[in-house]
């Protein structure tokens, strides 16, 4: 009896201590609640683990737990794919052999096709390869607002209006997350130009900040609940964004409530007291401490302002600990919210399906800007059985546009040219002159070659604009002026003046001076496509697909007629280091509205094969309705856009601002019924004074159009 008695409590002892040795901490059970696994995670590090979650061990890779046997974060540019593998810790390529990706069209031409879905699709994919390629920080989207037409980045973002900038990058980020993969929604904030990027310092009124240059970051956070962001290069009233106290600890994780993690843009991290107090959490890209006269080869990862200094300072009191439990919590919920998510799917390379959402966003995004009539008809869509010859002229015809930029350069595992799509298309019908080079060489015989062939040609498909080297559309440098580039107009002109049927495409993340455009029968703007680019342009310019993409931006005549360029250099580019943006809200069409200038192509237009008709416009209460029927004769897509003005208010306020659109597919002779809402939330400004957002009670208009200017009816709301 005895013995049993002995042998079964040896036997409980043996099991109990079976069931401690393999019963894993909650920290490691994917199915616990993400913040008791942080708790147990912090509760067995030690100091210095925690301080090494806050800082960068490799170019594109911070720290983990290894000892607890959580991983490090590798992180990825973004916007538009999954970029090149880079070395550990310098800018070069690692050459690896199975590093390519989708290129997806650049973020400008997804907002242009003012698409929600296809900007879910479009963040799923980038997601689905992200997390295939191991990388669970994708940085990206872009959400600056589009200030000048100089900005060297502005294809990287959406555009120049906050409300669309918020439609559309919500869904992105939904879609990436969907994959287990961080969006790292950038640059936080006012970073609308490169130069000086990382010098300048911009002034800026509280409410052009609220209502102009911050509302899409509120949408990323607040409504698509992004996971982490990135602190931009400038400073801001004084301070770098990067560890700015104001719009990181106040604005983005006070009043918004932002649980992520905010990462420093690369070397964007310039003090180290700043770093640990305001808002900081993992600092990216740093190489040298010029306040310790530590550069180069010297300067190892521990070295930066939140590695070995931040940790004495915890230690001897300089900080509390509370800053570095903080930063840890938000480091370890990002690492469980990606690498250690427990998802048991890892993601795809599936090429093909991904080439089908480019097509459709290239598709939706090409902007139409011209197609009057040469002869009898317009020349788009193109039908090729009419013409014996068709002669391409261009260097971007050819060219690997997904390549350059900068940090959104892509290794595309297809790219497939204009010239390409065109001659598998029409076969020996295709002839191709190059017209300019980026190089400026030959531009002599490039020309008159290309003049000479467009002489005889049935028709000219001409496929310029600008690039993704240096001083286009790349970033680190702003383009010197909004004209086109490598002695296009002259060779426009020399063209028009010998064939009058040219359809141009022009590849541009920007607006760009056209002094040719009265003579230019059929104008593409045609952004850059990705790795389906030639095929996209084909649909269109074809009759395959239909154009419905709208400007995200307005095109100006010349650029001294935008706001950011009407008060000299201290309003852009900044004088002695200090920029005053002194155009204020009135930003891209609320600036000309108000002003009343004419522009070349307004925001928010496009034109279609089709044509369409708003007619009904009712209010009743705040409910909008009315009617868009397809007119023409084929079938296509309509913007359906809504802006709201205030009539009367105290403070100066845009003639009128996007609060809604509906993009709506119609056959010929359908229509559909749409009606919107309008809520406060649409007619209020922000108050200065109250600090908050305030209706003014009085008359507003809304206006119901297809573009800014074409204002199909106007309706009155008296509140
Ligand atoms: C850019 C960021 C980019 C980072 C990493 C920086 O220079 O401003 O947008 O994500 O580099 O490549």
């Amino acid at each position: 009896m005895k013995r049993k008695g002995i042998l079964t409590s040896l036997l409980l002892a043996v099991g109990l201590l079976a069931t401690a040795q393999t019963a894993s901490p909650i920290y490691l059970d994917t199915s616990a609640p993400i913040e008791s696994r942080i708790d147990d995670a912090l509760s067995r590090m030690t100091l210095a683990e925690k301080v090494r979650l806050c800082h960068a061990q490799g170019k594109f890779y911070s720290n983990g737990v290894p000892r607890l046997g959580i991983p490090g974060l590798w992180s990825s540019d973004g916007p538009h794919g999954v970029r090149f593998e880079m070395l550990w810790s310098t800018w070069g390529h690692a050459n690896w052999e199975i590093d390519s990706c989708t290129a997806f069209p650049s973020l400008t031409c997804l907002a242009a096709t003012w698409n929600e879905d296809l900007a879910y699709q479009y963040g799923k994919g980038v997601g689905e390869e992200a997390r295939y390629r191991n990388k669970q920080v994708m940085l990206g989207p872009g959400v600056n607002i589009y200030r000048t037409p100089l900005n060297g980045r502005n294809f990287e973002y959406m555009g120049e209006d906050p409300y669309l900038s918020s439609r559309m990058c919500v869904p992105y980020i939904k879609g990436v997350q969907s994959q287990g993969v961080a969006s790292c929604v950038k640059h936080f904030c006012l970073n609308n130009q490169e130069t000086n990027r990382t010098g300048v310092n911009v002034e800026v009124s509280e409410r052009a900040l609220r209502e102009i240059y911050l509302p899409a970051f509120r949408a990323a956070v607040t409504e698509a609940g992004v996971w982490s962001i990135m602190g931009a290069y400038n400073k801001i009233r004084g301070t770098h964004a990067c560890h700015n106290h104001y719009t990181l600890q106040e604005i983005l994780k006070g009043e918004w409530g932002f649980d992520g993690a905010v990462l420093s843009d690369w070397d964007g991290a310039h003090n180290a007291r700043e770093a640990a107090f305001n808002g900081l959490d993992i600092e990216m890209g740093t190489s040298s401490r010029p306040d310790k006269g530590i550069s180069g080869r010297q300067f190892r990862f521990d070295d930066s302002y939140l590695g070995l200094d931040f940790q004495a300072g915890l230690q001897d009191g300089t900080y509390p600990m509370e800053l570095v439990n903080d930063k840890a919590r938000r480091v370890l919920r990002l690492i469980f919210r990606t690498a250690m998510n427990g998802r048991t799917t890892f993601g795809n390379q599936d090429f093909e399906a991904h080439s089908r959402i480019v097509r459709q966003i290239g598709n939706e995004g090409v902007v139409l800007l011209q197609n009057n009539k040469v002869g009898k008809s317009p020349l788009l869509p193109m039908d090729a059985s009419q013409y014996e010859s068709i002669l391409i002229v261009g260097d971007n015809a050819t060219r690997v546009l997904s390549h350059g930029g900068q940090s959104s350069e892509l290794n595309p595992q297809h790219e497939t040219s204009v010239l390409k799509a065109f001659k598998e298309r029409y076969g020996s019908k295709v002839d191709y002159a190059q017209g300019y080079s980026i190089n400026a060489q030959q531009a002599e015989s490039l020309r008159a070659e290309a003049v000479e062939k467009a002489r005889n040609a049935s028709i000219i498909i001409y496929v310029g604009g600008l690039n993704k080297e240096e001083g286009q559309d790349c970033e680190s440098r702003d383009r010197k002026d909004m004209g086109l580039p490598f002695g296009q107009n002259e060779l426009l002109s020399a063209l028009l003046d010998v064939n009058p049927r040219i359809i141009t495409v022009l590849m541009s993340g920007n607006a760009i001076e056209l002094p040719e455009v009265k003579r230019m029968p059929a104008i593409l703007h045609a952004w850059y496509l990705g790795s389906d680019a030639g095929d996209i342009v084909a649909d269109i310019v074809s009759g395959e697909a239909c154009p419905s993409g709208k400007l995200p931006f307005s095109y100006p005549i010349r650029l001294s007629d935008c706001g950011a360029h009407s008060f000299g250099p201290e309003a852009y580019p900044g004088v002695n280091g200090t920029e005053v943006y002194k155009e204020d809200v009135l930003v891209g069409y609320r600036w000309f509205d108000t002003k009343k200038l004419q522009v070349l192509f307004p925001f928010g237009y496009g034109l279609s094969y089709t044509t369409f008709r708003i007619s009904n416009v009712k209010l009743n209460g705040r409910t909008l309705t009315l009617n868009v029927e397809n007119t023409g004769t084929c079938e296509g897509k309509e913007v359906v856009q809504v802006y709201v003005g205030d009539d009367e208010a105290s403070v100066l306020r845009p003639m009128k601002e996007l609060k809604h659109f509906k993009k709506v597919g119609l056959k010929p002779g359908e229509s559909q019924q749409l009606s919107f809402d309008i809520s406060d939330q649409d007619l209020q400004f922000y108050d200065e004074a109250a600090r908050s957002w305030r209706v003014e009670p009085g008359t507003f208009t809304i206006y119901v159009g297809s573009s800014s200017r074409d204002i199909a009816a106007k309706v009155k709301l008296k509140v």
